[in-house]
């Protein structure tokens, strides 16, 4: 794929509203409540290898809502050859499920054949940078279809390291085309661990190129933040979200929770959390437009809508 086919493919791709990652317990609960959400995650691996329960359940879901492949091997950032099998795999899984988009993290998860089951830091250099280009480009052709990347938590950084993690990802997408999840947790973490400033960091990021955030939940530690996806997401968190949003409200939203997982109801309840955010910046931004305005007694349509179908603007129903 050409850069140009890449970048109007990356733009067209739909703002799918609030989802939630798509967990086995949770099954049951969406196949018999169809609940009221916009949209799921899936992680790729779960379903790639799978004629059994899992890809019946989830064929039954992506009829009914819209499905993005989340994955956890592609390995885009190792020495190793990329996995040919592996992409065939996610790519006839995405067109099973159509799914709207398949990402994947800035990391690498082995070396020699073998899979550490982590996600691992690259370091930040002209070499890795150069790599890591090449192969985002050959994921593309083979996928056809933009790849859209995490930015991952890190609990250390490489002292050789020469270009910052935002720039980093700037320059890939310039060169490739690519799209970013973004990760507000995970930048949290990171800068937390790094002891940098995560607003710096998200300034510096290529928000327009977000397609879609993560919010999580994580333990800190006082000397160091493990990202464990098992509670709440922190307000600080939170903070940062609504940072992100107010640059970038095109990219869709979903909240992660991979252990200690709750009932489906109070998942949605904490993703729904969003919605108010997402209201309250477009009260201020209404609220400043006003003011900046030297004409009294002009309104807008907005100033007619009541808090609650404000905060509901964002969600559409299920089908
Ligand atoms: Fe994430």
């Amino acid at each position: 794929m050409n850069l140009a086919k890449v970048n109007a493919a990356r733009e067209a791709l739909p703002h799918l509203g609030l989802g939630l990652g798509l967990r086995n317990v949770h099954f049951e609960h969406i196949l018999n409540h169809n609940p009221k959400l916009d949209w799921f995650e899936a992680i790729s691996e779960n379903f790639m290898d799978s004629g059994g329960r899992p890809i019946y359940v989830l064929d039954q879901i992506a009829e009914r809502y819209p499905i993005v492949l989340h994955g956890v091997s592609m390995s885009i950032g190792s020495t190793d050859p990329l996995n040919r099998i592996y992409l065939e795999k996610l790519e006839a899984l995405a067109k099973r499920v159509k799914a709207k988009w398949i990402s994947d993290h800035l990391c690498w998860t082995g070396i020699m054949g073998g899979n550490s089951h982590d996600l691992l830091p690259l370091p930040l250099t002209e070499e890795s940078l150069a790599h890591v280009i090449k192969r985002v480009r050959v994921v593309q052709d083979i996928l056809e279809r933009p790849l859209v990347l995490e930015n991952p938590s890190t609990y250390f950084e490489f002292t050789h390291s020469t270009i910052s993690e935002p720039e980093f990802l700037r320059v890939l997408s310039d060169a490739t085309g690519c799209g970013f999840l973004l990760d507000v947790n995970n930048v949290f973490v990171s800068c937390y661990n790094g002891d940098a400033d995560p607003y710096a960091y998200l300034e510096a990021f290529p928000l327009d190129r977000v397609v879609q955030i993560h919010l999580a939940g994580h333990e800190d530690l006082g000397t160091h933040i493990i990202d464990t996806h098992d509670r709440p997401v922190p307000q600080e968190v939170w903070d940062l979200y609504r940072k992100a949003i107010q640059v970038r409200p095109q990219a869709s939203t979903l909240l992660e929770w991979d252990g200690n997982i709750p009932d489906f109801e109070t998942c949605q309840e904490e993703l729904f959390k969003a919605k108010e955010l997402s209201a309250l910046n477009h009260r201020e931004e209404v609220s400043s437009s006003k003011s900046l305005s030297t004409q009294e007694g002009l309104s807008t349509p907005v100033d007619f809508l009541c808090p609650e179908v404000m905060a509901s603007t964002e969600m559409v129903e299920p089908r």
